[in-house]
């Protein structure tokens, strides 16, 4: 739509697009045509500033008369023209509180001014004679170096037709607040839900030319005065201006004159990332349909992503794109919306534009679905950096689910900005205070990445999808369901008023990086967190595909880098080669290969002095374990084997080289400079992970000096992670034990003939396998017959189980894989913890297809729900 004079901003309603110019006008145009239907010409100077009331009653328009004006969108008459007695300069931006019915003025003379429209019948009318229109100001109007001044309008003339009417306001003098910024006041906005649990509380932010972001509060009871809650940028010298603000949930991110967009946690006062933009000075900055738009001085608008990657860069205009905003047409369909110096407005088709979810308070289970698969839909892969945003995203949504549910949420900083950790307390039943317990559930809610490039996930990995009794999608077994089926269980109970004790919840966003970052936030928010009783976590899965089980023990872990590097650059094989020259990866591979002996036995002097025997106690667990396994699954052939072939994984460490990486181009002449290896050792109880690091340290460096090279060595431990061994004798398993054989009920016997095999042929092999005496979790969760326990409790007929079935208590089991932080929250808060798997064998946890069954989902809500509801206070 072309007009004749620049368009210096933009706000659109459900039904118009409202445009100022720099001639004083603002253009009307229909959302539904595009035609103009009225030109208000409301000011005298540029208008700078535009924005709507949240009815969409009201447009304000700020500008360079020093005169914000407010105008009904009904019959576009103004209704207040707003002024100040000082000598404001340009009016750049307007905002307004529609709670507190009050207009903030972000000022050209550093100030940040309000009407609290509440007052505008009780205070003094105005003196006519001091409407900006009528005086001169002794500093934006005195001449300059050369002696000259701006000739201004004389007060006689005309002014603009349509700045007539309404009521006159003057800013109580007490209603400003000076130096708001150390420079212009760019640009503000009105956020809402951002600094406490209410989500209609509204905070102002602002912009400005000092290179800051301030947060205010706004005091009803004083006229809507601003306090300051945060300041964004402040501790760094010389920022360029802010001249664009756009909010996006609690992400807030701000457009500067160099170029740069920073993108700020809200929930942490954290800069998370800044972008490089192409656009030049970012003018405006929108955000919608899960797309950021930045527009700057060279016409350019550059559109990001979720991830901040640039998915398009368009020339909107011929020089500066001065105004853009995101909006959804009288079809609904998104749109976007420019202004520039070419003094046209522009719409733009964005197709690929999303709306955003809704939300609802009901807890059946089919909403634990819907809750999970949002969740689920959040990239929270935090080994990528470029899944930061997401991840901070995905943390969003978990804390507005607690606070949907009424728990006291917190998000806990992790030092160098690794993802925040989210503590969620729900309260229990105050009546019940002295035998109050309190309960901590850990979890993470981050995940392994997942790319579906060569298509061998049956649905995109980020889209939770609901197939033959599974939900399939990425975290959905480790660890979104399980965390998502906790919360479930809270709900229950505070829905029948029947939560007594506290559950405090602990999800972190660093786990599958090895925890970074937990011990020190935790230990910095302990009074926070309060004192524990229990710890429950939810983060493993069924020995197989049918029998629920406890998990009593971890093993640890250690993540080290070896690398070897020489002197010399990358060479030519041809060219170089000799025998005499030291190569790194020859280096490398003569180290490694003294670390394990025949069949992966460790050979790091003292690396199995610390392992303890195994008990009597020990010894009968894994009886019950094998004869229940084999029962289901004869395939899996003799008891004792099977025994040996557990205790291999849960009670024996081991270690594992995973890959290699050289320097240089990726061809076979190529004589790498630098090779590196990534390997891990998995540790069992009473193994130091410290200890253990140290050890293999030294036995690298002993074996690298015997070469007598000229390359050097360095080995990096990476994380460690600590064994953990819980108490199955406690009250915390018992209670979980009875809740599992309710809920559960009796399990069907086996049928000789196995119906289901997941993957018929990785099951053949594996089975094969078996036969070798070294079964892997793909033959027992293969080995499982289709056992889908619907509805387990209408088996048993007066308190006995029906024919055929079992009444089996859980497997006790343990895990070869490791979870960093349960070894240290026990010690931490002198608290035993119990864990639940919640998944099957055939969950596929790290692979493609992850999946949990829907059942498994549901009952694990109801174990829970039990669990929170019996737990006794600890002896
Ligand atoms: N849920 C797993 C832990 C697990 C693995 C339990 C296998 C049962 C069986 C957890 O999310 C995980 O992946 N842990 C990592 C930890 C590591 C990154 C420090 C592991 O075990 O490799
Ligand atoms: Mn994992």
């Amino acid at each position: 739509m072309r007009h004749d004079k620049s368009i210096l901003a933009v706000v659109v309603s459900t039904s118009h697009i409202f445009a100022g110019t720099q001639g004083g006008e603002i253009l009307v145009y229909s959302l539904d045509t595009y035609g103009c239907v009225k030109v208000i010409e409301g000011h005298r100077g540029s208008v700078l500033g535009l924005c709507l009331s949240q009815d969409q009653d009201l447009l304000f328009s700020s500008a360079g008369d020093r005169i914000v004006n407010v105008w009904s969108t009904k019959n576009f008459l103004r209704v207040y023209t707003i002024y100040s007695l000082y000598d404001v300069g340009d009016i750049f931006c307007v905002s307004y509180s529609s709670s507190l019915k009050t207009v903030y003025l972000g000022c050209q003379n550093t100030s940040i001014q309000w009407y609290d429209l509440r007052e505008k019948d009780i205070r003094p009318p105005p003196d006519p004679k001091a409407h900006p229109a009528e005086r001169t100001s002794r500093f934006f109007d005195s001449s300059g170096p050369g002696g000259v001044q701006t000739p201004r309008p004389r007060s006689t003339d005309d002014g603009p037709r349509n700045a007539v009417g309404g009521q006159s306001l003057e800013i109580h003098n007490q209603y400003i607040r000076q130096f708001a910024h150390f420079g212009y006041v760019y640009c503000m906005l009105i956020a809402r839900g951002i600094t406490s649990d209410d989500p209609n509380e509204e905070i102002l932010i602002s912009g400005g030319g000092d290179g800051v972001i301030h947060l205010w509060g706004l005091n009803g009871d004083k006229g809507g005065a601003i306090y300051e809650v945060q300041a964004l940028g402040d501790d760094q010298e010389g920022e360029a201006s802010v001249l664009s603000l756009a909010l996006d949930g609690k992400f807030l991110y701000s457009g500067r004159l160099d170029g740069e967009i920073n993108v700020w946690d809200l929930e942490t006062y954290q800069l998370v990332r800044s972008l490089k933009t192409v656009t030049g000075d970012i003018l405006s900055l929108s955000v919608g349909g899960g797309f950021l738009f930045s527009t700057g001085v060279n016409g350019l608008v550059q559109k990001f992503n979720r991830q901040y990657e640039t998915v398009a860069t368009f020339q909107a205009h011929r020089e500066r794109v001065l105004a853009s905003t995101f909006a959804y047409n009288s079809k609904c369909k998104p749109i976007f919306v420019t202004g520039g110096n070419d003094s046209t407005v522009a719409i733009w088709d964005v197709q690929d534009c999303i709306s955003a979810p809704a939300n609802n308070k009901r807890t059946s289970n089919e909403h634990l679905f819907e809750f999970l698969k949002e969740f689920v839909s959040y990239r929270t892969v935090s080994s990528d950096a470029r899944y930061k945003g997401d991840c901070r995203r995905g943390a969003s949504y978990l804390r507005s689910v607690f606070k949907n549910f009424g728990a006291a949420t917190e998000m806990l900083n992790t030092k160098d900005s690794y993802n925040p950790i989210i503590l969620a307390t729900f309260r229990g039943n105050r009546l019940k205070q002295p035998a109050r317990k309190r309960i901590l559930f850990y979890g993470h809610y981050d995940v392994i990445p997942a790319e579906n490039e060569q298509g061998k996930w049956i649905s995109d990995p980020f889209s939770l999808q609901g197939i033959d009794g599974y939900l399939y999608g990425r975290g959905a077994s480790d660890n979104k369901g399980p965390i998502m089926a906790a919360i479930f269980a809270v709900a229950d109970l505070i829905a029948e008023q029947a939560l007594d004790s506290d559950v405090v919840f602990l999800i972190e966003g660093e786990e599958e990086c090895g925890s970074r970052g937990f011990v020190n936030a935790i230990q910095a928010n302990k009074e926070l967190i309060g004192d524990i009783d229990w710890i429950l976590l939810a983060n493993s899965y069924w020995l197989d595909d049918q029998n629920p089980c406890l998990t009593y023990g971890l093993r640890g872990v250690i993540h080290a880098t070896v690398q070897v590097e020489s002197p010399h650059p990358d060479l030519h094989s041809g060219v170089d080669g000799s025998a005499n020259l030291d190569e790194s990866l020859k280096d490398l591979i003569m180290t490694l290969a003294q670390l394990t002996g025949k069949h992966g036995k460790v050979r790091i002097p003292g690396f199995y002095d610390p392992i303890l025997p195994l008990s009597q106690d020990e010894k009968k667990l894994y009886k019950d374990i094998t004869q229940t396994l084999v029962r289901g699954n004869p395939d899996l052939g003799d008891p004792d084997e099977l025994a040996t072939s557990l205790m291999r994984r849960w009670r024996e460490a081991s270690l594992t080289i995973h890959r290699f990486q050289t320097s240089g181009p990726e061809n076979s002449t190529i004589i790498p400079r630098l090779a590196r290896a990534s390997l891990s050792l998995r540790l069992v109880p009473n193994q130091e992970s410290t200890v253990i690091a140290q050890l293999l340290t030294d036995f690298l460096h002993q074996v690298f000096d015997s070469l007598d090279t000229e390359n050097s060595l360095t080995v990096t431990i990476d994380h460690v992670a600590e064994p953990w061994l819980g108490d199955f004798n406690n009250q915390i398993f018992q209670t979980l034990e009875r809740a599992i054989i309710d809920v559960w009920g009796p399990t069907p016997a086996p049928s000789p003939s196995v119906a289901h095999r997941r993957k018929s042929s990785a099951g053949h092999a594996a089975r094969a396998f078996a036969q070798r005496n070294s079964i892997t979790s793909t033959t027992l969760a293969a080995g499982s017959g289709d056992k889908d326990a619907e509805e387990p409790a209408s088996a048993i007929a007066n308190g006995k189980p029906e024919q055929g079935m079992f009444v089996t208590k859980p497997l006790y089991i343990r895990e070869g894989g490791s979870i960093p932080s349960i070894r240290f929250l026990e010690k931490e808060f002198g608290a035993p913890a119990a864990h639940l798997p919640c998944g099957q064998a055939s969950d596929s946890a790290h692979l493609d297809n992850e999946r949990l069954r829907l059942v498994n989902l549901y009952n694990s809500r109801r174990v829970f729900k039990r669990v929170f509801r019996e737990l006794p206070k600890k002896e």
